[in-house]
């Protein structure tokens, strides 16, 4: 029997992780899997352990509201110190770019268990964007012993810096869990749906906005709220946007988009519901990582609000572009597509190099071999 502790802490994370968790958990003659969270976020981790309906061994219950990361980071190594004494997994799981990624590898790599990265090698070689996820996911692949890159352009940048360890190219688990998600939501409502046909205005054009990138405090925020304001002059358009819990993205997004009629600030959502928006809106507006791997398989067009991007595979392949924080840019980008039906179809189209929804099989048959 094999030992595999799955450690993670954030939303992004918790949704990546939670069709790996069910698929381990699946072969229980072969694996005796162990759950941890360190719960680096509460409520919206809670929200994605509810939907997926897993139950950790281990809650760390780490968060703390305004948190720094230099705290963050030393109580997740100390916590999963505990954890890995008490159990003595063989391997760890640790899943992208996070500090609970970073840390729980590290601390793994201190107890002597091997550290297994899921979406490996995604790269910007900028030190600064994203902060601090680009130094995360670099720390994290010096400590792997088998690293789970997505696609080939991820393994490319973990052989050119000549990690150690086995590398194979999976896919990426965000489409095995948007895959669950779509053919649940089939049959599928919850109040937060109900409440959102209820509330908005499906006469106008829906465009769904989310930000929470540490490099866009400040004035990047600000001027992304200023885009905001603009965009929603135009009487048929509906900007809805989902405000991430963080006070250093509340504060200022509270402060300049609250009020306005045409623009609905509206809590954190539980993934079905996010999926059934992603669905409803004509365009996202986002700095997030996942939602510009997720929106390609559902035909919306990305603009992505950040200088440089980890994910280059589908701007490449035209679904996603960037546009940075720059407010002129982004009005500008934003009425094209409204506007210009030919330049929206083109980025619509519905190509996905990010998976094909069997990343967690394959990844369970590698460690059925290793
Ligand atoms: C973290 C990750 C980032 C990831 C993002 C996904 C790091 C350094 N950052 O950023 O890589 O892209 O999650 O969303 O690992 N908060 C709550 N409730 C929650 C979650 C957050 O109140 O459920 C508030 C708390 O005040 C907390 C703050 O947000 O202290 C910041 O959370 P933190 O995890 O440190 O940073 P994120 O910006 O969420
Ligand atoms: N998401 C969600 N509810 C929301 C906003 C996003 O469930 O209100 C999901 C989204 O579908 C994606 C993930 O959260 O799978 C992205 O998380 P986030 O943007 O916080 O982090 P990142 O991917 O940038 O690390």
């Amino acid at each position: 029997m094999t030992k595999l502790l799955l450690t993670f802490g954030t939303r992004p994370e918790a949704i990546k992780m939670a069709p790996l968790v069910k698929e381990f958990q699946k072969c229980s003659d072969r694996f005796e899997t162990r759950i941890c969270v360190t719960a680096q976020h509460r409520q919206m981790l809670d929200q994605v352990l509810d939907f997926f309906e897993i139950t950790p061994d281990y809650d760390l219950n780490l968060m703390r509201p305004g948190q720094n990361l230099f705290q963050l980071t030393a109580d997740i190594i100390t916590g999963l110190k505990s954890v890995l004494e008490d159990f003595k997994p063989d391997y760890i799981f640790v899943h992208g770019d996070t500090s609970t990624s970073m840390a729980s590898a590290l601390a793994s790599f201190y107890a002597g268990v091997k550290v297994c990265h899921i979406e490996a090698g995604l790269r910007t070689y900028n030190k600064q964007a994203p902060f601090p996820e680009e130094m995360n996911r670099q720390i994290t692949g010096r400590l792997t012993d088998v690293h789970f890159a997505p696609t080939q352009a991820a393994k490319d940048n973990l052989l050119s810096e000549k990690v150690s360890g086995q590398i194979e190219v999976t896919g990426n688990t965000v489409i095995d869990a948007l895959l669950f998600a779509v053919n649940k939501l089939k049959n599928y409502s919850n109040k937060e749906i109900e409440t959102l046909k209820n509330t908005l205005d499906f006469s106008k054009r829906i465009i769904l906005v989310t930000g929470h990138r540490r490099e866009n405090f400040g004035d990047g925020f600000i001027h992304i709220c200023e885009a905001i304001l603009e965009i929603a002059a135009d009487p048929e358009v509906e900007i809805v946007y989902p405000v991430h819990l963080n006070p250093h993205v509340q504060d200022p997004v509270n402060r300049l988009l609250k009020g306005k009629s045409n623009i609905q600030l509206i809590n954190p959502l539980a993934y079905p519901t996010f999926v059934w928006l992603m669905n409803q809106a004509c365009i996202i507006l986002t700095d997030s990582g996942g939602i510009q791997e997720e929106a390609p398989s559902l035909g919306k067009p990305v603009l992505v609000m950040r200088e440089t991007t980890e994910r280059p595979e589908a701007v490449r392949a035209g679904t996603v572009k960037l546009v940075g924080t720059d407010k002129e840019r982004i009005v500008s980008e934003t009425k094209r597509l409204l506007n210009d039906k030919d330049y929206y179809s083109t980025m619509q189209k519905i190509h996905n190099p990010y998976g094909d929804g069997l990343a967690v099989q394959r990844i369970v048959e590698i460690m059925k071999n290793n």
